[in-house]
């Protein structure tokens, strides 16, 4: 639990840093990030950024898989995962474009890419860190509730909560908000060797106490990490209301 988003975010960026130099990837043995977009990272990624940028770190050797991505809206919409990721990460360091992976939304056959990106996180020796957000009913990736927590990437409808909160990125016009995502699955983020979640603000706080403090639950996918044998969820101090 830190004070605020902030120092929360600053708690990850560091953490994300010591674990890359302590695995000391190289290119035979890139270090596999799992990423997310929202607001909530963001600040993790500036703190990334400026690491970076202070030449405390190198992402040269270090493979990134994102979460998610809109069905149906261009790569380069403003609001397309690729363009946050651009925006706030992939343009301000050394990563090698190579070795960016993000679904693409506009495949012509969804179904085939989804499959496809399991066999690249598998190839690349599966994830050895993804980092998550949630949304407010508890959703990771856009494994919204009900979904499988045995499920794999594929394409999900969004929950209509889900598109109420995120059609603040639109205008606030719930009908320029795609009804459809490709996500990986509960499972796949569950597969990571390791996994950290930022959860922060009260209008999550219901989330996070349903997440760790009620049982494993289909509804609340989230609480699938009380499962995994090495999950750490960073919090700030508004999150915490209803612990
Ligand atoms: C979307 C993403 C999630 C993210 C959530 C929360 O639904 N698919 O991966 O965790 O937004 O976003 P925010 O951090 O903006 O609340």
């Amino acid at each position: 639990i830190r004070e605020d988003p902030q120092t929360a975010s600053k708690y990850i960026a560091d953490y994300i840093i010591e674990r890359i130099k302590a695995f000391e990837p190289s290119p035979e043995k890139p270090f596999v990030l799992g990423l997310p977009t929202g607001s909530s990272p963001v600040h993790v990624y500036k703190f990334l950024v400026q690491r970076y940028k202070a030449g405390d770190i190198s992402f040269r050797d270090v493979v990134t898989f994102n979460m998610d991505e809109y069905v149906g809206i261009p790569r380069d919409h403003p609001e397309s995962y690729h363009s946050f990721m651009y925006k706030h990460f992939f343009s301000h360091v050394d990563v090698d474009p190579a070795n960016i992976n993000i679904l693409n939304g506009n495949a012509p056959d969804l179904e085939a890419e989804c499959i496809a990106y399991e066999e690249k996180i598998k190839k690349a020796g599966g994830i050895e860190l993804f980092l998550g957000g949630i949304g407010p009913d508890g959703h990771i990736a856009f494994n919204e509730p009900g979904s499988s927590l045995k499920s794999r990437t594929r394409v999900k409808t969004l929950a209509y909560d889900t598109i109420i909160a995120n059609s603040r990125f639109f205008n606030n016009d719930l009908t320029q908000v795609p009804r459809m995502a490709l996500t990986v699955g509960v499972q796949t983020v569950l597969d990571a060797r390791e996994v950290v979640i930022i959860i922060t603000g009260a209008h999550k706080a219901l989330a996070l106490q349903k997440c760790v403090e009620a049982g494993v639950n289909h509804m609340w996918t989230l609480s699938s990490l009380q499962l995994h044998p090495h999950p750490m969820i960073v919090v700030d101090e508004d999150a915490t209301l209803e612990l």
